[in-house]
């Protein structure tokens, strides 16, 4: 049975993420601050092949924590889905720098943390792929066709400070044989996407997962959309 490993998975679209797969049959090893607080995720933990685990991943030791109770476990689809967006301070005259140093600290350093935590884990698997949730709002050359989502200093340049950290773990892991694949997931109706974003938690998560059935190793290193398309930088 394939296993996959999603953080951020009690709502939104990890935990559609969680859903989908677990419809599948996978293994799914579903993480999140508080597993045992929200009824959805509950709910889906009724399924034999779905298991919760605590994680946050701006705390190392809760990081740590994670991948000892995982021990020498396959994963073979990492999901690197957590993320805040910090909608305070993000013009001139009002930054607000500590919830920009919050966002890097959960949008990239949280991001790589688990990655490097658990890449044996993934080394150990089939299909060997790390998917990192990232956003058209972090490409540079699509800033002004995104600016109508907002000015968003901290979001932007933490995802793509994202967008840079994972492409660096694709060169770095692609001798191993393991994928990395940036998603720009749509604007998704999600708490963060908010009512009137355009796409399903469900539309966004079939359209990645799609993808995902393409060859590992072709899909390493790109920025895509849920529905394949390439993004610029
Ligand atoms: N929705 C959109 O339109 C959209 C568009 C582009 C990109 N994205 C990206 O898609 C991903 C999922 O977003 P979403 O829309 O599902 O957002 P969401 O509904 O706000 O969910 C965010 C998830 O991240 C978790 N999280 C936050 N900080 C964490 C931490 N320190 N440790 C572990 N988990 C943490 C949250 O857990 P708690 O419940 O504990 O807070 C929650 O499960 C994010 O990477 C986001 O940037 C979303």
């Amino acid at each position: 049975m394939s296993s996959i490993l999603i953080t951020g998975a009690n709502r939104g679209l990890g935990l559609e993420f969680a859903r989908q797969y677990a419809a599948d049959g996978w293994d799914v090893i579903a993480t999140a601050r508080n597993p045992k607080s929200g009824e959805p995720l509950q709910q889906l933990a009724r399924n034999k092949n779905v298991s919760l685990h605590d994680l946050d991943v701006t705390r190392e030791d809760s990081v740590k924590q994670l991948a000892e109770t995982l021990g020498g476990k396959p994963v073979d689809l990492l999901v690197l889905n957590s993320a805040i967006y910090t909608r305070n301070g993000n013009k001139l005259g009002e930054l607000n720098f500590a919830g920009w140093r919050e966002s890097f600290e959960t949008n990239v350093l949280g991001a790589i943390r688990v990655a490097e935590a658990l890449i044996e884990n993934v080394a150990a698997s089939n299909r060997k792929q790390i998917v990192a949730i990232s956003t058209g709002m972090g490409s540079l050359q699509a800033l002004g066709s995104t600016i109508e989502f907002g000015i968003a200093y901290q979001y932007r340049t933490s995802k793509a400070a994202l967008n840079m950290t994972m492409s660096i773990l694709a060169k770095e892991v692609e001798p191993r044989g393991i994928s990395v694949v940036i998603f720009s997931p749509g604007w998704v109706q999600t708490d963060m996407g908010g009512a009137n974003a355009v796409l399903t938690p469900e539309q966004s998560i079939a359209g990645m997962r799609k993808v995902l059935e393409g060859n590992p190793m072709e899909l390493t290193g790109k920025f895509l959309g849920h529905d394949g398309a390439t993004w610029p930088w």
